[in-house]
C-alpha cells in the first residue's frame, strides 16, 4: 500500500510541493526557464503542449508499444546474489543496460521523437556526453526517418569512439565541439546555439533532466517508466512495492529521476545518489556538482553548478563522460537541499573498482556512469534486512577501452 509520511519540518507546506514541480517549473528554488528571446516561443509552445501530448491516450499507446516491442521493456529486476552476500543486504539491479541501444536514454528519446512529430518538427538536434543519448537519438531518428544532428565535445568523441561510429552508421551527423574542455557542457552550448538559429523546424531532444522548464519535468516523466516497473516487479518478488533504498548515479539526473519518480513522496524509501568525484572532491578535478556547487544558471535553469566566485563556470572532470557536467538537474538540486536525497561523491578509482567487482561477481560489465552508483556499496553500510534497488543505467561496451587501460 502507498501512503505518505509528512516530514516534521514540512508542517507548513503541502507535501506535493516539497519535491514535485510547481506549475511554473520550479522544484523549490530551482528550475524555471532562463532562455534567450529567440527561443521564447519554442519553449513556450513546448510548455503548453507537453502534458497534453504525453497524456494523450494515442501517444500513450504508441509510446508503450515501442517501449515494449522496440526497446524490450520491461527491463528485468535482477537479484544480484553474490553482490548481496558480499555487502550483507539484498541488492536488486534494475537492468536498464539491457534496453535496446544499451542504456536508459532510449526511454526519453522515444517519447520526445513522438512529441516532435506531433509538434510538426522535421529536424532533430541533440547533445551527448558518453554518446548513449546521441545513439538513442540517432536510433529514433532512423526509425522515424528524421534528420539528426548530434553535438559532442571532442574529448568525448575520442573517449567514446564506438558510439560515434554507431551514430554515423545510424545516419546522424556528429559535430565535434572544440570549445571549453570539449565535453558535455560545451556540446550543450552548441546545441542551444543551433536551436537559436533554427527555432521553427527543429526540436532539441535534451538527454537529461536539465535545461529550461519543461525539459526536466518532461524527461523525468518519460523516464518514470523505470520506477513504475520497479513497483510492479518488487510486488511480484517481495510482496511489497517499495524498497528501503534506491540508488542511482547522477549526471544531469535522468536515470535517477526515473528510478525515484514514483517514490518521491514516499519517505519509507531512502534515496542515495552518486555523483562523480573525479580525481577526488578536493582535487580541483571533479564533477561533484551537488557538493561543490552554488546557485546559478546553466543551460536555461536555475540550479547548483560549479562556478567561480564571479560566476564563471568551472570546467568539470570525471573519467565518465556521462557524469562530466558542471551542473545538475533542478529536481536533484532541490532533493539534495531539502535532505530528501543523500549524495555521495564517488571518484574515478572507486568507480573502476566497482565496475570490475560487478563484472567478476555477477558477469555484468556496467557503464562507467552506472559504476559510480555501484561505488556506493564501498562507502555506505547497509543492514542485513535492507532491500535495495540500484539502477544499472547502462552497459559497459562503450567503456571497454578505459577498462582495458585500467587493467594494464
Ligand atoms: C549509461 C549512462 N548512465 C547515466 C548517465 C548520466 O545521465 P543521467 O544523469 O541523465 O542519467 C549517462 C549519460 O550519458 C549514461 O550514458
Amino acid at each position: 500500500m502507498f501512503f505518505r509520511i509528512v516530514l516534521p519540518e514540512a508542517k507548513e507546506n503541502d507535501m506535493n510541493n516539497l519535491f514535485d514541480i510547481t506549475k511554473n517549473g520550479y522544484y523549490g528554488q530551482f528550475g524555471g526557464a532562463y532562455i534567450p528571446e529567440i527561443l521564447y516561443s519554442n519553449v513556450e509552445n513546448l510548455k503548453n503542449a507537453y502534458l497534453k501530448i504525453l497524456e494523450d491516450p494515442e501517444f500513450q499507446v504508441e509510446f508503450h508499444s515501442l517501449l515494449r516491442d522496440y526497446v524490450g521493456r520491461p527491463s528485468p529486476l535482477y537479484l544480484a546474489k553474490r553482490l548481496s552476500e558480499k555487502y550483507g543486504c539484498k541488492i536488486y539491479l534494475k537492468r536498464e543496460d539491457l534496453n535496446h541501444t544499451g542504456a536508459h536514454k532510449i526511454n526519453n528519446t522515444i517519447g520526445q521523437i513522438l512529441l516532435a512529430q506531433r509538434m510538426g518538427k522535421t529536424r532533430i538536434i541533440a547533445e551527448t556526453g558518453a554518446g548513449q543519448h546521441g545513439v538513442a537519438t540517432a536510433t529514433v531518428c532512423a526509425l522515424m526517418n528524421m534528420e539528426c544532428i548530434v553535438y559532442m565535445g571532442k574529448t568525448d568523441v575520442e573517449r567514446q569512439k564506438l558510439n560515434v561510429r554507431k551514430m554515423e552508421m545510424l545516419g546522424a551527423k556528429v559535430i565535434p565541439v572544440t570549445s571549453g574542455n570539449m565535453t558535455l557542457k560545451d556540446a550543450t552550448n552548441e546545441a542551444i546555439r543551433d536551436w537559436c538559429c533554427h527555432p521553427a523546424n527543429t526540436h532539441y531532444i535534451i538527454g537529461s533532466t536539465v535545461g529550461p522548464h519543461p525539459y526536466p519535468d518532461m524527461v523525468a516523466r518519460l523516464q518514470s517508466v523505470i520506477s513504475k516497473e520497479i513497483k510492479i516487479q518488487l510486488m511480484e518478488k517481495e510482496g511489497r512495492d517499495y524498497p528501503d533504498y534506491l540508488i542511482a548515479c547522477v549526471g544531469g539526473g535522468s536515470n535517477a529521476a526515473g528510478t525515484i519518480y514514483e517514490y518521491l513522496n514516499d519517505l519509507r524509501v531512502k534515496i542515495v545518489l552518486a555523483e562523480a568525484a573525479g580525481k577526488g572532491i578536493d582535487s580541483g578535478e571533479s564533477a561533484a556538482t551537488i557538493q561543490l556547487g552554488t546557485v546559478g544558471i546553466i543551460h536555461g535553469a536555475k540550479t547548483l553548478l560549479m562556478q567561480t566566485e564571479d560566476g564563471q563556470i568551472e570546467e568539470p572532470y570525471s573519467i565518465s563522460a556521462g557524469l562530466d557536467y558542471p551542473g545538475i538537474g533542478p529536481m536533484h538540486a532541490n532533493l539534495a537541499k531539502t535532505g530528501r536525497s543523500e549524495v555521495l561523491a564517488i571518484d574515478d578509482n572507486d568507480a573502476l573498482e566497482a565496475a570490475f567487482e560487478l563484472t567478476r561477481m555477477e558477469g555484468i560489465i556496467p557503464a562507467l556512469e552506472s559504476a559510480h552508483a555501484l561505488g556506493v556499496f564501498g562507502k555506505k553500510q547497509f543492514k542485513p534486512d535492507d532491500m535495495i534497488v540500484l539502477c544499472l543505467s547502462g552497459r559497459g561496451d562503450k567503456d571497454i577501452e578505459t577498462y582495458i587501460n585500467y587493467v594494464i
